[in-house]
């Protein structure tokens, strides 16, 4: 699987022939200037909630790709009667949907919802992905919750995608708990550095996950890697 990373918790995944984009905010993000969001791609769009922080360029690039909004009800909703933007998949927590990628489950995330027009935003959630390629969790923002601990019980994890800086979300040493739970040894950070509340210091945080015998990879933006 081909992961790059667009800063903050903006994360594109090809996989099986599809293009996955994940939370996309990045014109807004100073971090992100040198991205263009008209050459990004994407078949599926996923938001794990309605925070300007992760749904910022959301409509422009489904507009841009026809790409399908996934989240919950409430998020597809809003970009279904806002801007008259209708190609959306509404799930809700606990659900899962097969698409022609994967499989896709909607999961609990322990944060808050509300859309950038103040619309209610549902619950915020995070997914977790299985493929013929291998099988991933985006955990969104959200805190360490022991709900991490069922995620093992339904899907044997390559690698996962955690919030770390802190603040808004679960730091690193939660973090490092977070793996533990999901038993998964191959994390990818996101959510940090973007704003002084989340700035972190990459070699102890790296250091961290070595500790306890995992891998923390922190691309860099625009980088690309494999997973
Ligand atoms: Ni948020
Ligand atoms: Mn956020």
């Amino acid at each position: 699987m081909k992961v790059t990373f667009y800063g903050h918790a903006t994360v594109q995944i090809e996989v099986a022939g599809k293009t996955l984009l994940f939370d996309p905010f990045i014109s807004p993000n100073d971090l992100a200037k040198d991205i263009d969001i008209n050459s990004i791609k994407a078949d599926y769009i996923l938001i794990s909630h309605g925070h300007a922080d992760h749904v910022a360029d959301a409509l422009a690039i489904a507009q841009n790709n026809e790409a399908t909004i996934v989240s919950n009800y409430e998020i597809v909703s809003w970009f279904g009667s806002k801007h008259d933007y209708s190609k959306g998949h509404p799930m809700n927590h606990g659900g899962s949907w097969n698409f022609d990628f994967g499989k896709v489950k909607y999961v609990n995330a322990v944060h808050s919802s509300v859309l950038p027009d103040g619309s209610y935003g549902g619950n915020p959630g995070g997914f977790v992905i299985e493929t013929a390629e291998g099988n991933f969790y985006y955990a969104g923002d959200t805190a360490l919750t022991m709900d991490m601990k069922l995620i093992p019980l339904f899907t044997k994890l390559n690698f996962a995608l955690l919030p770390i800086g802190d603040n808004f979300t679960m730091g690193v040493d939660e973090a490092v708990i977070a793996a533990d739970f999901i038993e998964c040894d191959q994390i990818v950070g996101m959510h940090y550095d973007t704003f002084g509340f989340i700035k972190i210091d990459h070699e102890k945080a790296i250091a961290a996950f070595a500790a306890k015998g995992k891998t923390l990879l922190l691309p860099k933006i625009g980088e690309t890697i494999e997973l």
